[in-house]
């Protein structure tokens, strides 16, 4: 029998994944395919395919959690056809869910954290819109009761991330984001009560900026609105950003008071996918007390059977991120998070501490008080051969994924390169990282890139 005409069943010991057809041939890629496929063969293509993705551990541009036990992806697994928002038919996954919420706001210090109201996401932005979404209304009855118009809310933050302007964009609010000054990065008080009047529906610091990974300061926020208050009567409140520090600094830097020990702050979003060392799709929001979320946000549902009340931008979701953030809450402890979170911080350090040393860079960043991580320009006035952006190229030629960046207004000439360091992560590849980042150097200082100035090229952060 000729080849080509052999059966090629599996039970055939002519079944060979890459002899098969769909691996002989273009797989589709505009169209569905025509015939079925035998699943391993498929599998093994995709397999193949996806090894053209970054490598996750080496990537120190995002914040979100690519560590992941094994028994999460056994959780997961198991998992797998779980409907987070059927929560009559996964009473129990609804239950986990509100044992996290409850969790967080305890450490998160609210003063009802066993009675409180939150729910969990698809990450950090959905948490935000329902945060602000929240704001607005709030706003907005406060307005209708006084009889003053509605029809301009705005809202005040420091440099964002997308997600709140995002917010303002599909929510119709004005933002009014305190840009960048050199030699002031964040937010300030003094920025913030320029910019606040009777339509301001809240103010947004962010613990832990996307593009600096340094805290506002939320605290003289509050301490400021607190003053405003009493001259004005203008009684403006706080949503904390925590995307990344609300599960940082409860644990490594107890001493900052950022959360709901200001009584302004009347609730707070955090990524699950990001220091809460879930995988990705999980965020939160919680609120301060019950009477912060008002009631007409909640929709209750009557068709998946019993009645249920849902606060979120989407439906069907899956539960797998939700059991395994309880998965992480149990198995880590306080102080599991403590050690696992101070040591991100020491690598971050000690990156800063090798950076600063080879004498091509200022440190934004040192590493010290903030989320885990490190920040550098290059030094004025020098040419060193390269520019931030050759350097984070050529890093990827080793496999690093090193953020490089302009910041945003008014700070656009300032060029940046960032690590965020997360679970995962060893001395020793921190040591690693660092000897290839001199040997792209020494590669620059032989063979020197005679292009743009960095402000004249575009990358993007990542988040
Ligand atoms: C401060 C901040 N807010 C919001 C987000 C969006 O979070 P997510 O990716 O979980 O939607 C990020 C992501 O990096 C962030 O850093």
């Amino acid at each position: 029998m000729p080849l080509h005409l052999v059966d090629s069943d599996k039970n055939n010991s002519f079944f060979d994944t890459y002899a098969e057809s769909a691996a002989t041939n273009s797989i589709p890629k505009f169209k569905i395919a025509e015939e079925p496929n035998d699943p391993t063969v498929i599998q093994d293509l995709l397999i193949d395919e996806l090894l053209l993705d970054g490598n996750a551990k080496q990537n120190l541009a995002t914040f979100c959690q690519t560590d992941l036990d094994p028994q999460i992806h056994y959780l997961m697994d198991k998992c797998i056809d779980k409907n987070m928002i059927d929560k009559d038919e996964y009473p129990q996954t609804a239950e986990i869910e509100n044992r996290c919420v409850h969790i967080l706001a305890d450490l998160w210090n609210s003063p009802q954290s066993a009675d409180t109201i939150g729910c969990s996401t698809t990450g950090s932005s959905e948490a935000a819109m329902l945060g602000g979404l929240a704001l607005k209304w709030k706003w907005r009855e406060k307005r209708r009761k006084e009889g003053k118009p509605t029809d301009k809310p705005n809202i005040i933050t420091g440099p964002v991330q997308i997600c709140w302007h995002k917010f303002a964009r599909y929510f119709d609010v004005e933002i009014r984001e305190i840009p960048m000054e050199h030699g002031r990065l964040l937010m300030t008080p003094e920025e913030v009560l320029k910019r606040v009047d009777e339509n301001t529906i809240g103010v947004v610091p962010t613990f832990g900026v996307t593009f600096t990974l340094e805290y506002e300061n939320v605290k003289a926020i509050s301490d400021a609105l607190d003053q405003l208050q009493k001259e004005t009567g203008l009684d403006i409140p706080i949503h904390v950003d925590a995307a990344s520090g609300g599960f940082v600094a409860p644990f490594i830097q107890e001493d900052i008071v950022w959360d709901f020990r200001l009584p302004r702050v009347k609730s707070i979003n955090t990524s699950g996918h990001k220091f809460g060392l879930s995988p990705l799709g999980v965020g939160w929001v919680v609120w301060r007390e019950k009477e912060d979320l008002p009631e007409e946000l909640v929709f209750n549902v009557n068709y998946l059977g019993g009645n249920m009340p849902t606060f979120a931008l989407n439906f069907s979701r899956p539960g797998g991120q939700i059991i395994a953030q309880y998965y992480n809450l149990l198995r880590h402890g306080r102080q599991g998070y403590a050690r696992i979170q101070q040591a991100c911080l020491d690598h971050g350090i000690y990156i800063a501490e090798e950076v600063e040393k080879l004498g091509l860079f200022d440190l934004l960043y040192d590493g010290k008080s903030a989320l885990p991580g490190a920040a550098w320009m290059l030094k004025k006035d020098i040419n060193p051969g390269f520019t931030l952006y050759d350097l984070s190229d050529r890093m990827r030629s080793r496999g690093w994924q090193i953020a490089s960046y302009s910041l945003p207004s008014n700070c656009e000439d300032m060029v940046i390169q960032r690590v965020l360091i997360r679970h995962g992560f060893s001395h020793d590849l921190a040591q690693l990282m660092i000897e290839d980042l001199k040997r792209c150097i020494d590669y620059f200082q032989k063979h020197p890139v005679t292009n743009n100035s960095d402000s004249d090229e575009s990358n993007s952060f990542h988040h």
